[in-house]
This record gives structure tokens, C-alpha cells and sequence, in this order.
């Protein structure tokens, strides 16, 4: 590893898109910290990272928790700093019409949704300052669309999409791009988990987003401030601009 190799976090990277995530950016060349809750999935994405990436640092724990976030930025320190921020972990339930809505889950959703991503910016902070780096925001179409059912996650996407380009703004001062980037429908555990017993089959898998971060990873951070894209091929407006 020398001095100018690039370093990313991905959270949620244990699976679905966050693993594609993380695998681009090894194939790139990145050191990676990574993160989730399940440690046994954890560890065996940090193994297959291990191929492509000069080193992998997988920090388990709920994103929630504030020693797990001081864990992953103190990983990122060690391994030389963080030129990408992937805010990708996130929850969808509960589901169900907003008129019986338990609106004690909020307290739920907006902490892992919202909360943790921001803290996690804040806490990373003077790393991408010192590599002038991009957040990425993972969002969804639910952040504008009504879902039936879908009402307190779409909330969260919705607050979330609002920070991000609030934060693109405040940065550009210290150097920091941050960019929001609407994955599309995927078969992955969340969506599955979302639409209990329906079939599922005909989304995509998240690996059908892989040239979206191609391209995003080649661009200018500061070219791409503060905009939102979508990253699948249907939705390849982004290659309009290359
Ligand atoms: N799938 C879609 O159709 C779709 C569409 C639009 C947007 N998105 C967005 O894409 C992102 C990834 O979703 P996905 O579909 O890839 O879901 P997924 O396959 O269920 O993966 C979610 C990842 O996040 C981790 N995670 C979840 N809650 C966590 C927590 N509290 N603390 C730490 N890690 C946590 C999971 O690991 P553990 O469970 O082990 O913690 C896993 O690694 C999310 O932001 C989602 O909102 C997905």
C-alpha cells in the first residue's frame, strides 16, 4: 500500500448493492472499510474484497451505534485517510398504510435512514477534506413517489436526499463533493423483505449498476456536486454526460 492509495467506507457492504459497491471500488484499487451487522457475512465479504483490494478493514456493528461509526472512521484514519463515503445501509420496514402507522418506528427508521449517515459525514469530515472526497448518498424513488405502504421509508429517503444536497452546498468551501444516486428496483434482500411472499424475479440484480459506478468513480467530484443520479442502464441519463 503507498501513500497515494485510495481509501472508501461502505456501509452495508456485507451484501446486495453495497457488496457491488465495495467491489467495484476493489477492482479500482481502493482500500475499503466496511461495514454491517451480520459478522459471519461481513467476514466473508471482507475475504472476497480481499482479492482486489490493498487491504480491507470490516468494522461490524449497527450503524447506529456510535462506537461502531468511531470504529469505521478510526479504521479509514489507519489505513490513510478516505477519499469516498458510501452511505448505503439502510431499512425499509415497517410497511404498511401511514393511517395505522406505529409512529414510534420513526424513531427507528430516521436514526438508521437519516441520522446515521449524517454522523457518520460529520465524523469523516476532516479525512475527505485532506482528500478533497465525495460522499455518496444511496436514495430511492420512493424519496418522491407515493408507495402505498412505503410512506416512513420514502419520509427518510426524502430527508435524506434534502441533507445531501444541503451538505453539497456547505462543503464546497472545504472541497467535498456529495452526490445522491437512485439505485432503481433490485432483487435484493430488502426488497424482497418489503414485498413479503411476492415474486421478485423480474427486478434486476444490484450488479446491473456496476457501470453507473464506473463512471461515477472516474468523474471530478467536484464536476458531479450535489446532483442526483440514476443508476441503472434505463435510467442512464448519466452517460449522456460522458
Ligand atoms: N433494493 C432496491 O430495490 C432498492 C431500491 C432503491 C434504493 N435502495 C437502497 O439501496 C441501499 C441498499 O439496499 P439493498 O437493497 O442492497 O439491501 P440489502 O441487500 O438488504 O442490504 C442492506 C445492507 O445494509 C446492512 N444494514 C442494514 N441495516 C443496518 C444497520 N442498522 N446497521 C448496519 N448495517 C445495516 C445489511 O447488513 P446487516 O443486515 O447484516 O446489517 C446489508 O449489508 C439502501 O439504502 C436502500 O434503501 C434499494
Amino acid at each position: 500500500m503507498t501513500e497515494s492509495t485510495r481509501i472508501a467506507l461502505v456501509t452495508g457492504a456485507s451484501r446486495g448493492l453495497g457488496l457491488v459497491i465495495a467491489r467495484v471500488l476493489a477492482r479500482r484499487g481502493y482500500s475499503l472499510v466496511i461495514g454491517g451487522r451480520e459478522r459471519g457475512a461481513l467476514d466473508s465479504a471482507a475475504v472476497e474484497l480481499s482479492a482486489d483490494a490493498p487491504a480491507v478493514r470490516p468494522i461490524p456493528g449497527d450503524i447506529t451505534d456510535a462506537q461502531v461509526r468511531v470504529a469505521m472512521i478510526d479504521a479509514a484514519r489507519q489505513l490513510g485517510g478516505l477519499n469516498v463515503l458510501v452511505n448505503n445501509a439502510a431499512q425499509l420496514g415497517p410497511v404498511g398504510p401511514l393511517q395505522t402507522f406505529d409512529v414510534p418506528s420513526f424513531g427507528r427508521l430516521f436514526p438508521v435512514n437519516v441520522g446515521a449517515p449524517l454522523v457518520l459525514t460529520q465524523l469523516a469530515l476532516p479525512l475527505l477534506v485532506e482528500r478533497q472526497g465525495l460522499i455518496v448518498n444511496i436514495t430511492s424513488d420512493a424519496a418522491d413517489a407515493a408507495y402505498p405502504g412505503w410512506g416512513p421509508y420514502g419520509a427518510t429517503k426524502a430527508a435524506l436526499e434534502l441533507l445531501t444536497r444541503t451538505l453539497a452546498a456547505e462543503l464546497r468551501e472545504q472541497g467535498v463533493s456529495a452526490v445522491l444516486v437512485d439505485p432503481g428496483d433490485m432483487r435484493t434482500r430488502m426488497h424482497q423483505e418489503s414485498l413479503p411472499g411476492q415474486d421478485i424475479s423480474d427486478r434486476p440484480l444490484p450488479e446491473i449498476t456496476v457501470p453507473f459506478w464506473n463512471w461515477l468513480f472516474d468523474q471530478d467530484p467536484n464536476a458531479v456536486r450535489g446532483e442526483r443520479f440514476g443508476a441503472q442502464h434505463e435510467d442512464a441519463r448519466w452517460l449522456q454526460r460522458v
